[in-house]
């Protein structure tokens, strides 16, 4: 007779042991869908995730997260044509199609009923072993999860964002590129600006040039008015920053910009800067107070940030071609 040290659970103990397992946070999460369970929950406890899925020890698998506001998710197909794209890079396909997974994701958002959260997909490489090999998965997998809404950066910091210099070394272009599931380069710089008490960290690669944040991305304002974004190939293709460009060429007419550049940035550029400016699904358009310690554009959100983030937020409210309802 073995002598049981650890529980053992099996199907006449497993419901009471998942209870003991609820937390404080789950209240934040809405709606869980999972394709292995072939549905939806409400009951954050009843999500799992098989341990032999790939994206759990291997990171292998693609994602993209999207808010919704007045229940409608934000610029939801350029999201999912994201998705598409890293799928297609890490050679994943979703065999019912992109449709489908609208559809999934559309009728999760539904079940959740929120007026305001934040949408995340995750199409994964699927059960199937504990090996590397993508090919021992004979089914990719969908995860759709529905939490809580975050808060617009400048809401919550209307003085601006302080920022300082990532140490983590650049992704690889080709990684950089593609929203995948081994974000742990993205966690190590957001560990440092909780560690180092800033708000952001900005990243820079080898040969000096600026890349990004940890989920999101930077552009400048030159002394010159020409807003500069870095070049699309070393940095993730940020639907936010895609946008805000749609919004600045507005400004261009106006008068308020003189040029919109995808180009190299270097600390140079970023030190001379008139204004910095941080973009993301949830935080909007941020701009950057300090740099390295040092003020930017004399400490306080300029003009271009405060206009590309108002012309943003009218655009989430109410430009009803970019908003799916639920
Ligand atoms: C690495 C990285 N860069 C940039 C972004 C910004 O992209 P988006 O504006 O689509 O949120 C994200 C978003 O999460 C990200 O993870």
């Amino acid at each position: 007779m073995g002598l049981w040290i650890m529980k053992l659970i099996d199907f006449s103990n497993y419901l009471a042991v998942l209870e003991t397992t609820r937390k404080p946070w789950h209240d934040k999460y809405y709606a869980l869908y999972s394709s292995v369970l072939g549905g939806v929950t409400l009951d954050p406890v009843l999500m799992q995730v098989p341990i032999d899925d790939h994206l759990v020890h291997r990171g292998d698998g693609v994602f993209d997260t999207f808010k919704c506001v007045g229940r409608a998710a934000y610029n939801l197909d350029a999201h999912l044509r994201r998705l598409a794209r890293s799928a297609e890079a890490i050679g994943l396909t979703w065999p019912a199609g992109l449709d489908d997974i609208r559809r999934l994701t559309i009728e999760t958002l539904a079940q959740a009923g929120r007026e305001c959260c934040t949408g995340r997909v995750m199409l994964a490489r699927g059960p199937g072993s504990f090996g590397v090999s993508p090919y021992e998965s004979p089914d990719p997998a969908l995860y759709i999860v529905v939490y809580a809404a975050g808060t617009p950066f400048m809401e919550a910091h209307p003085g601006g964002a302080r920022v300082r210099r990532s140490l983590v070394p650049a992704k690889p272009a080709r990684f950089a590129t593609v929203k995948n599931c081994n974000y742990l380069p993205n966690v190590m710089m957001k560990r440092e600006a909780v560690d180092w008490g800033v708000d952001f960290v900005v990243g820079f690669d080898d040969s000096g040039v600026m890349t990004e944040g940890a989920t999101e991305n930077f552009g400048v304002v030159t002394g010159e008015g020409a807003l500069l974004f870095p070049r699309m190939d070393t940095v993730l293709e940020g639907t936010t920053m895609m946008r805000v460009v749609q919004f600045a060429r507005r400004l261009v007419e106006s008068g308020d910009l003189a040029a919109i550049e995808f180009r190299d940035i270097t600390e140079e550029d970023a030190r001379a800067a008139k204004e910095i400016l941080v973009v993301g699904t949830t935080i909007n358009v941020a701009s950057v107070c300090e740099f390295e310690g040092d003020p930017v554009g004399g400490g306080k959100p300029g003009s271009v940030g405060r206009m590309l983030d108002g012309l943003l937020r009218e655009d989430i409210a109410s430009n009803h071609e970019l908003r799916s309802a639920y």
